[in-house]
């Protein structure tokens, strides 16, 4: 069968996790990476027995061999690669947000609409098995109408202080806040026509990161459900998980409560410390990369293969950034807004 060559634009962290299913998915090939941080490009070309690295993103685009990238550079850094990836006509996995800036989003709708690339946008939560579980039920209509939805996704403070060197020019509501607001609509299959948010910024300010520690948000759909939302970046390290995750979607004839926080389904026991081994995130088994932050990096593969719609696709990524601008002017004007999806 058809294999597909693929590069790696970014290979931070996240760009190391395309690196790891695109060197390992059978139906694809690691051809080459890049990262402005060429030892970095080194060293994750070596460890996924990719045959080239680069420094420069236009080098690894003009190679014919490579078909697809995947594109994980920082929530701000975006736009470059995406749209020579478009020019050079690749199909693009794209890691969320789309982009951070008004300007960055038109700038990279012009250039998609323009090309022949197919884009995905990495809403990872959309492979998340209990969130499909409910989105499937919901739209099977076994809770009848949804009237109300409630959700918090908040990281360790861990996250902005030590884990991105960018923090400082991202924020929560577009490091999980994006996933937030994508899990909402795709479970009712509608927007975010308006919003009302408030922030707090104290904790990540006095140390030095000047962004939101929290934000809490209402939004209401078109189609008339109304839900809370919380994103905040200052939670414990000692919380049992990466992420305190907590759900609810109200139903006209029913309920969903979800707890993600700590996969509970196992409780383990040491001498210094007890926790809850990752069940649905990126799990091994038998060898074998699994959960939903690896599953919708092979979906895209997959999709590259049978040519068959995207999961997540541009349009998703535009109208969250678009939903995430308007919380946060909302939180800065403390006043509800309309979204602007022009
Ligand atoms: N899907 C998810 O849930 C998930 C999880 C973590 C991160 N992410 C996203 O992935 C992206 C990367 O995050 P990260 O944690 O890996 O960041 P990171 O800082 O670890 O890595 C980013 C890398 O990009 C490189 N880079 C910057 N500009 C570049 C350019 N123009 N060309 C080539 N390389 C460039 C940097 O040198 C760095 O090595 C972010 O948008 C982030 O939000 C997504």
């Amino acid at each position: 069968m058809e294999k597909i060559n693929l590069g790696v634009i970014g290979a931070g962290l996240w760009g190391e996790s395309h690196a790891r299913i695109f060197s390992t998915h059978p139906l694809s090939n690691l051809v080459a990476v890049c990262d402005l941080n060429k030892e970095r490009a080194a060293e994750v070309a070596a460890r996924y027995g990719a045959p080239k690295y680069y420094e420069n993103c236009e080098k690894l685009l003009e190679d014919p061999d490579i078909q697809a990238v995947g594109i994980a550079t920082p929530d701000f850094a975006h736009r470059e690669p995406f749209i020579a990836a478009c020019q050079a006509g690749k199909d693009i996995l794209i890691e969320k947000p789309l982009a951070t800036r008004p300007e960055d989003l038109e700038a990279m709708r012009e250039a998609f609409l323009n090309s022949k690339s197919r884009v995905m946008v990495d809403f990872h939560s959309r492979w998340n098995p209990p969130f499909v579980i409910v989105r499937d039920d919901i739209r099977a209509g076994s809770i009848g109408d949804v009237i109300s939805m409630y959700y918090r996704l908040n990281d360790r403070i861990f996250v902005p202080t030590q884990m991105l060197s960018w923090a400082s020019k991202s924020s929560i509501m577009w490091f999980l806040g994006s996933h937030t607001i994508d899990t909402l609509r795709f479970f009712t299959g509608s927007e975010v026509k308006r919003v009302y948010s408030l922030s707090r910024s104290e904790v990540l300010t006095r140390r030095g990161i000047p962004v939101p520690d929290v934000y809490q948000s209402m939004l209401e759909f078109d189609d008339g459900v109304i839900a809370t939302i919380e994103n905040a970046w200052i939670i414990p390290d000692t919380n049992p998980h990466w992420n305190d995750i907590k759900l609810n979607v109200l139903g006209s004839k029913g309920m969903f409560n979800l707890d993600l926080t700590g996969n509970q389904a196992i409780e383990r026991f040491l001498e210094d410390k007890s926790d809850h081994p990752d069940l649905l995130v990126m799990p091994v088994i038998h060898g074998k990369y699994m959960g939903f932050a690896y599953e919708s990096i092979k979906d895209f593969i997959e999709k590259l293969v049978t040519r068959e719609e995207f999961i997540a696709g541009f349009e998703d990524g535009y109208r969250v950034s678009k939903v995430v601008l308007a919380v946060m002017e909302s939180a800065l004007e403390r006043k509800p807004l309309d979204v602007d999806y022009s």
